[in-house]
């Protein structure tokens, strides 16, 4: 059973200034709640109970969201707004166990993750990337988190690409094992697109068994500065620790900058039952679109 879900949630979110000067940009709204909710809700849904954010100073809305709020709570009681109430008690009811922990410096994701090792402890764990959200039949984590149990193994998620595109991703270099299953052989941090090994992003998601410490805290800086995670995972595959990728069914929808954020925002409200059809008709009729 993997139980614990890893979110680190302490960068700047500096490709959406001036929205996230004041509020992290994982509380930004995807139609009706914030975008780290959504992914939240995969892990959940995924079967991990435990959630632990890995934030920085400013990110206290991020844990806020997820508890209760007494307050409001009481005013939305008094006033007899019963479905509203609904909603704000689905959130703090979704996390049975929610934990934070300080990045107290932006050294970078692997170091964001090692951040969270006293709280993972010496169990196998996801890490979410809030950035990326999936609609998935299966939550992508689960996906993982099945292949990383079955095979004993690290698994990271991977998509298919056009190259010019993989430059902002971690790349893979592996053996094709059939079904969107590789085992992976190299892994390079955001390669130019003339040397990526492939056209295979990593995306936000991974399952790690707990070794993975031991080589984020080895590592040297890399990409840009940082403790890079996937540094860690090159260094474990050197080290004969196999670690497996899989092309994940289903879609990502990248937050993390401007027309992707706009993007992600249509397709989901394309899907929401209450608004969906209305927004459609509007895009095709008064906007003469679609
Ligand atoms: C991080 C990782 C990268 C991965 C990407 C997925 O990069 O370092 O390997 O492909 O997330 O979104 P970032 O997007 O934080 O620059």
């Amino acid at each position: 059973m993997i139980r614990k879900a890893v979110f680190p949630v302490a960068g700047l979110g500096t490709r959406m200034l001036p929205a996230t000067k004041v509020i992290p940009k994982e509380m930004l709204c995807v139609v009706d709640r914030p975008a780290i909710q959504y992914v939240v809700e995969e892990a959940v849904e995924a079967g991990l109970s435990e959630i632990i954010f890995v934030i920085s100073r400013g990110k206290e809305a991020i844990l806020d969201h997820f508890d209760l709020s007494p307050e409001l709570e009481t005013e939305l009681e008094a006033r007899k707004k019963t479905a509203l109430l609904e909603k704000v008690r689905r959130v703090s009811a979704l996390v049975e166990s929610l934990s934070a922990v300080r990045q107290k410096k932006a050294l970078g994701l692997g170091h964001a993750v090692l951040t969270a090792a006293p709280l993972v402890g010496k169990e196998p764990f996801a890490v979410l990337l809030g950035d990326d959200l999936v609609q998935a039949e299966v939550p992508c984590i689960k996906q993982l988190a099945d292949k990383a149990l079955e095979l004993k193994a690290s698994v990271v998620a991977v998509e298919r690409l056009p190259r010019e595109k993989v430059s902002l991703y971690g790349v893979i270099s592996g053996e094709d094992l059939g079904g969107g299953l590789w085992r992976v052989q190299g892994v390079v941090e955001k390669p130019r697109p003339e040397e990526a090994p492939s056209e295979l992003a990593i995306i936000g998601r991974y399952v790690f068994f707990p070794e993975i410490f031991e080589y984020l805290r080895r590592i040297p800086r890399g990409a840009g500065g940082e403790y890079q995670l996937t540094d860690a995972v090159a260094a474990m595959i050197a080290d004969g620790r196999p670690v497996y990728a899989l092309e994940f069914q289903g879609t990502r929808f990248d937050t993390g900058n401007k027309l992707g954020f706009v993007k992600t925002i249509l397709a989901y409200a394309l899907r929401d039952p209450e608004i969906g059809e209305e927004l459609r008709r509007y895009l095709r009729e008064d906007l003469a679109l679609l």
